[in-house]
């Protein structure tokens, strides 16, 4: 596998030197759709085409972000130097968004707790981990998709 190949889950970085060159800016194109399902909680926007979420350097090791990039909602963590993880933000227990929170992502309406690294579930009520999206580090760049 290349670093540019698209893996799910979270993908180990190649070394830090690789990472070092300023990305390219690709241009990226989106054709995805959220919304909600017939019980009303939200769904995930997983996206469809390659989506740039951001410089790996903008995200401190052992922290994540919210991105909402062309309609792809995400929390993409860094949890260790040369780990990168995405997920739906979306709380698998009813719906609502969770939020990245110290080394963990919350849910705040029922106070779930997802791992940084796996997104499995850390506390309940939820039962199981959030949705995990393909993600490579290509130049530097953080890519979903
Ligand atoms: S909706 Fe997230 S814990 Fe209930």
């Amino acid at each position: 596998m290349t670093a540019s190949e698209p893996i799910p889950g979270p993908t180990t970085l190649p070394r830090r030197r690789l990472l070092g060159a300023a990305g390219a800016g690709s241009a990226v194109l989106l054709t995805a759709c959220g919304g909600q399902d017939e019980a009303g909680t939200a769904q995930p926007v997983a996206p469809s085409t390659p989506v740039d979420a951001g410089a790996v350097e903008d995200i401190p090791v052992g922290s994540a972000v919210k991105v909402d990039q062309e309609g792809v909602q995400a929390v993409v963590g860094r949890p260790d130097r040369d780990t990168v993880s995405a997920f739906s933000p979306v709380c698998p227990h009813q719906g609502c968004m969770v939020a990245p929170r110290e080394k963990l992502y919350v849910c705040p309406c029922h106070s779930s707790q997802f791992d940084l690294a796996t997104g499995d579930v850390l506390a309940g009520p939820a039962e199981a981990g959030l949705t995990p999206y393909p993600v490579m580090v290509q130049d530097g760049r953080i890519i979903l998709g």
